[in-house]
């Protein structure tokens, strides 16, 4: 018998592959044998995962999700994908008061424009294989709870998994399954971009119903879990992986 959960010989992309729950994705995937196609902005950390990844067959890319120009030459350098990934994304907290359009389209065009539309390019470059599966990143803030201050990250993040559950549909007929993973706090560079200090972050962990963020590797797990084949009859579902944040 087959395991269903294997996605050894897969060859899966990976955005936002140079930090966090990105690159804990892309070594999981390389660690269970698929071949890793793995974008990111900032070269250095992309050569370093590359050395860190076990396995053969991988490859990084240097690509902005803001920059969509830069996009059809790398593209075109692409293998037929089996999976992709998004994992790349931005915070960005103010107040609603001070929300500018410019940050409005910057987090928007980040978290939910530049995936989607390098989905709909792949597929127009047939490099997005029949019965692959894609698994957009969102987070449970915006989905599921709010908090002061987040409306331009919750925006992005809910409109995501809005244009993931009627992509779900649309590209069902070419058995390709459309999928979100909503993450609650997680341990990456992200939670320390705001103003809260180490005390802070301890002190916002502990009132979380397991005391604690997630690690960047239980959140690879469920994406992994979404690209696999065990997952051939789930589409357009959201993952939560929160601890238990949400329902309380
Ligand atoms: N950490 C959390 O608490 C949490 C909770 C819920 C959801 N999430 C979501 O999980 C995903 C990963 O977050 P993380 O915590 O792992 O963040 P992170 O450690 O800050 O990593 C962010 C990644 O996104 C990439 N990225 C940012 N802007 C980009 C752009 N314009 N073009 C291409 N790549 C870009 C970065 O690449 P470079 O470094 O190379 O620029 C980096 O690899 C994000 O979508 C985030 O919204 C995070």
């Amino acid at each position: 018998m087959t395991n269903p959960f294997s996605i050894a010989g897969k060859t899966i992309l990976v955005t936002g592959a140079t930090s966090g729950i990105g690159r804990a994705t892309a070594l999981l995937c390389a660690h269970m044998d698929a071949h890793v196609l793995a974008f990111g902005r900032d070269p250095q950390r992309l050569d370093s995962l590359l050395a860190e990844m076990p396995g053969e067959g991988h490859r990084v890319f240097s690509l902005d999700l803001t920059s969509p120009e830069q996009w059809p030459s790398v593209i075109a350098s692409l293998p037929v994908i089996d999976a992709f990934a998004a994992c790349a994304g931005v915070a960005s907290m103010a107040p609603f008061s001070f929300v500018t359009r410019e940050e409005l389209e910057r987090v928007m065009d980040t978290n939910c424009f530049g995936p989607v539309m390098l989905v709909q390019q792949l597929l127009k470059a047939k490099k997005l294989a029949k019965g692959g599966s894609v698994v957009f990143v969102s987070s449970v803030d915006g989905p599921r709870i709010v908090h002061a201050g987040n409306s331009l990250y919750s925006a992005s993040k809910s409109a995501l998994v809005g244009m993931a559950r009627n992509m779900a549909i649309d590209l069902a007929g070419k058995k390709i399954r459309v999928n979100c993973v909503l993450p609650g706090t997680t341990d990456t560079p992200m939670i320390r971009t705001g103003s809260a200090d180490e005390q802070q972050l301890a002190e916002t962990a502990a009132h979380l119903p397991m005391k604690r963020f997630a690690d960047p590797g239980e959140i690879a797990n469920a994406i992994v879990f979404l690209l696999s084949d065990a997952a051939s009859y789930v589409n357009g579902t959201e993952l939560v992986v929160d601890g238990g944040t949400s329902i309380i």
